[in-house]
């Protein structure tokens, strides 16, 4: 296989994984970009960091993400009005033709543009994830009957922090959250409901990323929505509802590794149960990283008392699977493990397994 062969292969793959996610424009953006790698175009020279890559590794770096988030944020940012003009934009469906010739003439016009935006990885932060972590933080209140101190890591932006603000609707399981939020999440239940009518207060809560996204910098704040696929109208409003609502509450997300931060700031404390969670992020620590917080949580663990809870919450995907998430739950004293339910990596269903307990 040609290297040109293999990095268009990566290209129609993540094309082929958007049709199956309700992505079609963004789809056809990048099979025609797959085409243009085949034909030694525009995008040809700009694939050159990865020209010797097979198509496993380009998938792995998140190429061709990073590719069509770079042209949603060209769209975005209005500095190519016949992109914009045929971007989707809420409830116009976008043209795909005319983007391409649009994307084509930019790739050349701005070659350095798209070259240092594509030398980042993306980086997302999904709201909808707070539709799985909340039911867990329900379950973390309902046990021990105490405030929650909370700590997010791996937070990116630090939107998910904000999960007790936002409104849900667990369709048959249920409504929780202020009903006038700003962020509305919806989520198809399965399973036995939540304990939804847990007295939850959050009395601190705090974030740490290694590379936070700054959500009061004009230009983050659009490389975030870039992430989003543009005809995702419902995960657009999400985030722009969030940002909104985090700008508002003045949430902060500190820049260190998650391991120091662990240790030095979500040790339990009496009169709160301290909560550590985190969505979509173990994966990408490296091996002795998950190690040494492994230990941190340990230790605080051994350190909680009934009166001082320690609670470890994480939406990650299991070893069995990349389709589903898995929402887990160990609660100390005792270092109880359960996993409370199997969830879609957006947070659009909730396969809920605990029963609520009789305890
Ligand atoms: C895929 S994003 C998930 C963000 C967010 N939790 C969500 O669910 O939307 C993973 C995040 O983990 C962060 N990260 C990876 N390794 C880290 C580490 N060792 N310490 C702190 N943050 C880390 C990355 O910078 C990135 O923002």
């Amino acid at each position: 296989m040609t290297d040109q062969t293999s990095l268009s292969r990566a290209f129609d793959l993540q094309a082929a994984y958007c049709v199956a996610a309700g992505a079609p424009f963004s789809a056809s953006l990048l099979t025609k970009a797959g085409q243009d790698i085949a034909e030694g175009g525009p995008l040809a020279t700009l694939m050159t960091p990865w020209a010797e890559a097979p198509t496993r590794t380009v998938l792995a770096d998140a190429v061709p993400l990073r590719w069509l988030g770079c042209l949603h944020d060209l769209a975005l940012s209005g500095d190519a009005p016949d992109l914009s003009a045929a971007y989707p934009r809420d409830p116009r469906p976008g043209d795909g033709a005319a983007a391409w010739v649009a994307a084509r003439s930019a790739m050349i016009a701005r070659h350095d543009r798209f070259a240092a935006f594509m030398s980042h990885e993306p980086q997302t932060n999904e709201v909808r994830r707070s539709a799985c972590l909340t039911p867990g933080f329900l379950t973390v209140a309902e046990r021990t009957s105490l405030p929650l101190r909370i700590f997010e890591i791996g937070a990116s932006a630090g939107l998910n922090q904000l999960w007790d603000r936002y409104a849900y609707d667990f369709g048959e399981a249920g409504v929780w959250g202020p009903p006038t939020s700003e962020v509305r999440l919806t989520a198809d239940w399965q399973g036995p409901p939540p304990p939804l009518g847990a007295p939850v207060s959050v009395i601190a809560r705090a974030a740490c990323d290694r590379k936070p996204v700054d959500i009061r910098d004009p230009i983050a704040r659009r490389r975030l929505k870039a992430y989003i696929w543009a005809e995702q109208f419902d995960r657009l409003a999400r985030l722009e509802g969030a940002i909104a609502m985090s700008l508002a509450a003045d949430t902060r997300v500190e820049a260190e590794d998650a391991v120091s931060w662990a240790a030095s700031r979500a040790a339990p404390k009496p009169g709160a149960a301290s909560v550590l969670f985190h969505s979509v992020f173990w994966q990408y620590m490296r091996a002795d990283s998950q190690a040494a917080l492994t230990a941190v949580i340990t230790d605080h663990g051994a350190l909680a008392t009934a009166d001082a809870p320690f609670a470890w919450l994480r939406m990650e995907p299991p070893p069995d699977s990349l389709v589903d998430m898995e929402l887990r739950l160990s609660l100390w004293p005792g270092g109880e493990d359960r996993i409370l339910a199997r969830v879609h990596p957006h947070g659009a269903t909730i396969n809920w397994a605990a029963a609520a307990p009789e305890d």
